[in-house]
């Protein structure tokens, strides 16, 4: 376990008189078990639920913190005696209670006296939401939308963590900075690397050597077309891209999401710098609009006209941009949101749908182009979100009968087909909205074309 410090119990305090401000009734919050793999000593790594993270700062498991006016009780058993023989001497619930600053620790069995007129989060396993239905005696779902006090809750949390404070500031720092570097490491891997595992390895290698964990699954492809590609082995052959979208995870928990996206053999072919370049210019024109009181879908429809405008420029499109972009011709190649909110989740607090992602009265478009926008408020400083256009030839959408027949005329399919060796490309990066404007932590990974090859090339 983690040593403490300080700085973390302070802002653990802070938090949590910010909670008492917004609501008058007590919250529970449980931490979540682990998951069998394949029988109950095998397990899958444990990830504690971020929002008790948030408040409690440590991972522990089977445990709930109960946050009233301020102050925060620990409920969690000690370890059975037998347990040190497998797993060492752990820290006993009055000492973790010192290192998170609680005011009380209790068993968890008194749990159930405390439990009236509290609210709470729906924690993902089954096991965890269970407990949570039958103490609190009313279903609490993760997958149903919370209601009554859990709801006022959850806007609390929300108005919370949606403004990363400095103690989220720092972690968030380390997680960016550890990626920067497990993206470079997988560039520098690539010329000698046969397939994509290695490459994945090359950059996790990083991730965990500095005692992080990935923040969701790598994506490391030559098939980028498949946005959530979870397959690792293809071979690397000369002319191929590979997309790397991977990020690393503090031991709080708190997340990067980093995508770059280079050739195998260290050099852009003239059609895939053409794309790149269109991807990289959507990336930039967002970023440099980036600042309090921008509107998060204007950044994406920005990211569309400029793919559109590139696009009509290479011939691929043909027709007046912004007329392209009202008919969603974009979305061909473009079929996903510009980003998300970042924090202690990759897609923060999407385990609440999209309360946190969405300004309150708005709802998501049914517009093929805007349908997977997974943020559309306002920006405000102190926001985290990531930037991240892409574009790509998914065969699902380019050979489905309805979509080419609606985009037939809009579409050089001809000259599409030059640019068979662009199958996917997408630029990631981790931007914090600030008073003045806005600063990219991931900004120690360079975008710019030249400079990616030159980090395979080294
Ligand atoms: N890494 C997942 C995403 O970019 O949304
Ligand atoms: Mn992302
Ligand atoms: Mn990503």
């Amino acid at each position: 376990m983690q040593n403490t410090s300080r700085f973390l119990t302070d802002t653990l305090r802070l938090r949590r008189q910010r909670l008492a401000n917004l609501i008058d009734f007590p919250a529970i919050l449980w931490s979540g078990s682990s998951s069998p793999r394949n029988f109950p000593a095998n397990v899958f790594p444990f990830r504690a639920s971020s929002h008790f993270l948030y408040f409690a700062g440590l991972a522990l498991p089977n445990a709930a913190i109960r946050l009233s006016a301020g102050k925060l009780e620990l409920f969690m058993n000690n370890p059975q005696p037998e347990s040190a023989l497998w797993h060492g001497e752990m820290p006993h619930r009055e000492e973790i209670a010192q290192m998170i600053g609680a005011d009380a620790a209790k068993p968890m069995a008194e749990l159930e006296l405390w439990t009236p007129g509290a609210a709470t989060i729906a924690v993902q396993d089954a096991g965890s939401w269970t407990q949570q239905s039958q103490l609190l005696n009313r279903w609490v779902l993760p997958q149903k939308p919370p209601q009554g006090i859990d709801l006022e809750l959850a806007k609390a949390i929300i108005s919370l963590r949606l403004i990363h404070d400095d103690g989220a500031l720092a972690e968030l720092r380390k997680a960016a900075a550890v990626t920067a570097k497990a993206h470079r490491a997988g560039m520098a891997a690539t010329t000698r690397a046969q397939i994509e595992a290695e490459v994945r390895a090359a950059m996790e290698q990083v991730i965990i050597a500095h005692h992080m964990t990935t923040s969701y699954n790598s994506i490391v492809t030559v098939h980028g077309e498949v946005l959530h590609n979870e397959q690792y082995h293809h071979p690397l052959q000369p002319g191929d891209l590979l997309l790397a979208d991977v990020g690393a995870e503090t031991e709080m928990g708190w997340a990067a999401d980093v995508t770059r996206t280079w050739p195998v053999n260290g050099k852009f072919s003239s059609t895939q710098r053409d794309i790149y370049d269109v991807v990289l210019a959507a990336h930039d024109a967002c970023i440099a609009k980036i600042q309090p009181g921008i509107e998060y879908q204007d950044l994406h429809l920005l990211a569309c006209t400029v793919i559109t405008e590139g696009l009509v420029d290479l011939g691929i499109l043909q027709g007046n941009p912004q007329d392209l972009v009202e008919m969603d011709a974009h979305t061909l190649f473009f079929p996903h949101g510009i980003g998300h909110l970042l924090g202690l989740d990759v897609h923060d607090m999407e385990d609440l749908g999209d309360l946190a992602g969405y300004e309150e009265g708005r709802t998501r478009s049914n517009r093929f182009g805007l349908g997977y926008l997974r943020l559309n408020r306002p920006l405000r400083p102190g926001m985290l979100v990531t930037i991240e256009p892409g574009f790509y030839q998914v065969p699902a959408i380019l050979n489905d009968a309805t979509w080419r027949s609606t985009y037939q005329n809009v579409v050089n399919w001809e000259r599409l087909s030059q640019f068979a060796d662009v199958r996917g490309i997408r630029i990631e990066d981790d931007v914090l909205v600030t008073q003045e404007g806005s600063e990219v932590l991931t900004a120690a990974l360079p975008t710019e074309a030249s400079a990616i090859e030159n980090l395979v090339s080294s």
